[in-house]
């Protein structure tokens, strides 16, 4: 299938490394003009050579910039004051008990996840909205449905953002703009990588034993009872993305191996 990106411009914030790179290098290999962002040069730079490596010919940028923060946003809009395509990918997540949650990390939380879909989005729909075409992801998770009680701030995060994505593509209704989110569920990125080898380091096993656990009492519902991987995540994005898929818009689209127990 033609996925119509050749040309597109299009940034992934968080994009060095997990779902955020592998959304970059599969839009770059479809021929999309990419940007790559990360808080660091060395980091973006480490991935621009890895992404010029598997998608040879392609055009790609970076940019370093803290996309959870208004000065880096700022940065990110004066850099490239126009993209044809908005993935917001980044985001944090960390395990913590309801009671030991102070305000801060709510707050922390909030302005991270939610603020920095919210700032690009606002900069970038004008220019989308007067070109009548543009692509807005969020990547939220299957934790905004299904809060999970070990992070409950994060999972107030990722229900907002498919909040805040359904009431954008409402405004955007009869132009060519789509808005959408993108729910993964347990991927291999490299903050869960690490999550995972840190714990298993921790219990003295080994990693597939951490993964068989989790799946088991953690995300029993799983019906793929692994992780996905970040590629099986940025298939759906770059779907999205795409110019076939003009017709989908406002709507929370699951990459979640059917953890979700829900058909609709
Ligand atoms: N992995 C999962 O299981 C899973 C499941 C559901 C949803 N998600 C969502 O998917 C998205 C990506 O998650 P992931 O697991 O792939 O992440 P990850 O492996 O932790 O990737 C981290 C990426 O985010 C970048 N980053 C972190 N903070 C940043 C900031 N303030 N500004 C710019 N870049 C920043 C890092 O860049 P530098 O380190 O170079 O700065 C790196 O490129 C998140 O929104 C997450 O909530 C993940």
């Amino acid at each position: 299938m033609d996925l119509g990106l050749k040309g597109k411009r299009a940034l992934v914030t968080g994009s060095t490394a997990g779902i955020g790179y592998a959304a970059a290098e599969l839009l770059a290999r479809e021929g999309a003009h990419v940007i790559i962002n990360g808080r660091t040069a060395p980091r973006v730079e480490a991935a621009l050579q890895k992404l010029r490596a598997a998608a040879p010919g392609a055009t790609v940028s970076g940019i370093a910039a803290d996309a959870g923060s208004a000065a880096g946003c700022a940065a990110l809009l004066a850099a490239h004051p126009d993209v044809d395509i908005l993935v917001n990918n980044m985001g944090i997540f960390e395990p913590k008990p309801f009671e030991q949650i102070p305000d801060e990390d709510w707050v922390r939380f909030f302005e991270v996840n939610v603020l920095s879909g919210v700032r690009l989005s606002r900069g970038y729909l004008p220019g989308m909205r007067s070109r009548n075409w543009g692509r807005v992801v969020f990547v939220s998770s299957e934790s905004g449905l299904q809060i999970p009680t070990e992070m409950i701030h994060y999972g107030m995060t990722k229900t907002a953002q498919l909040s805040i994505a359904r009431g954008l593509a409402e405004t955007l209704a009869g132009t060519n703009v789509t808005v959408n989110s993108v729910l993964p569920g347990p991927t291999a990125s490299e903050g869960v990588s690490t999550f995972v080898s840190d714990l298993a380091k921790a219990q003295s096993t080994d990693i597939a034993s951490v993964e068989r656990d989790f799946f088991k009492h953690a995300r029993p519902s799983s019906l793929i009872q692994r992780f996905a991987t970040p590629e099986e995540v940025a298939s759906l994005i770059a779907y999205v993305c795409s110019t076939a898929a003009s017709a989908t818009t406002g709507t929370a689209l699951r990459v979640d191996g059917g953890v979700v127990r829900s058909i609709a």
